[in-house]
C-alpha cells in the first residue's frame, strides 16, 4: 500500500520524507493556495519533486479539455515524477484519455460515485481519487465507495489504482487498507497520528524510569 502525503507544505514534506515514510505527494489548488503566498506555484512543485522521489500529483485549474491538456503537459514538464490531476468531469475524462495516450500519468480527482470511477478507468486513469471524508461530511458512507470501486475494478480487471483521498483520521487509513485501496493520501497530522499510542508512551516512560534506577550509562 502506497502512502502519500496530501500537502504542499515544504516543511511537512521534508519532515515525512526524512523519516522515509512516504511514497509520494498529492496536492490540489486549495493546498497550494495555503502555502504559496507570492511564490510561483511551479517553483513549489519543483521543490516538492526534488524532495520526494515518487509520484507527485499536481492539479490543473482549467475546466475545458484542450486547456486542461495544455496545462497538464506544462505540469508534466516540471519533473518526470509528475502525475497530472484532473477533475472528474466530461472534459476531465477526455483530457485524461489524451494525456494518458501521450504517456503522461493521470490522477482523476473529485470522485464521489462508482459510476464516476468506472468512467475514470475507461479513460485509462492511472489513479482514481475517491473523496471519503467529504462523503462522510454529508452523512454518506465514504468507505463504501472504496469497497465498491475495489469490487468493480477487480471484477473487470481495470488497472487504475484506487487512491483513497480526503482521509481525515487514522481509522480512515486502516479501513482503506482493509478494503484494498492501493494508496492512501493523508494530511501530515494524520500521518503522525498513525504513530501515536498511549500504551507506547506509558510503556516507554516505565522502561526509562526502570533503567534510571541502575544509575549507569550505555
Ligand atoms: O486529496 C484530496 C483531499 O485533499 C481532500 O481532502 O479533507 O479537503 O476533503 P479534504
Amino acid at each position: 500500500m502506497k502512502l502519500f502525503l496530501d500537502t504542499a507544505d515544504i516543511g511537512e514534506i521534508r519532515r515525512a520524507a526524512d523519516a522515509g515514510l512516504i511514497d509520494g505527494i498529492t496536492t490540489n489548488p486549495s493546498l497550494i493556495s495555503k502555502v504559496a503566498g507570492s511564490r510561483d506555484p511551479k517553483e513549489i512543485y519543483l521543490e516538492i519533486c526534488e524532495i520526494v522521489d515518487g509520484p507527485i500529483s499536481l492539479e490543473v485549474v482549467a475546466i475545458e479539455r484542450t486547456q486542461m491538456v495544455e496545462e497538464g503537459r506544462k505540469l508534466a514538464g516540471i519533473h518526470e515524477n509528475v502525475v497530472v490531476k484532473v477533475p472528474l468531469t466530461e472534459d476531465g475524462l477526455k483530457a485524461c484519455r489524451e494525456l494518458i495516450n501521450s504517456g503522461i500519468p493521470v490522477n482523476v480527482t473529485l470522485c464521489f460515485s462508482v459510476s464516476q470511477a468506472l468512467l475514470a478507468a475507461k479513460a485509462g486513469a492511472t489513479y482514481i481519487s475517491p473523496f471519503v471524508g467529504r462523503i462522510d461530511d454529508i452523512s454518506g458512507e465514504g468507505m463504501q465507495l472504496i469497497h465498491q470501486i475495489r469490487q468493480i475494478y477487480d471484477g473487470y480487471g481495470y488497472a487504475t489504482e484506487i487512491l483513497a483521498a480526503s482521509l481525515r483520521h487514522p481509522l480512515h487509513v486502516v479501513e482503506s487498507m482493509m478494503l484494498g485501496a492501493d494508496c492512501c493520501t493523508i494530511p501530515p497530522k494524520v500521518l503522525w497520528q498513525l504513530a501515536k499510542h498511549p500504551l507506547t508512551d506509558s510503556g516507554l516512560e516505565a522502561f526509562l524510569a526502570d533503567w534510571d534506577t541502575l544509575e549507569v550509562e550505555l
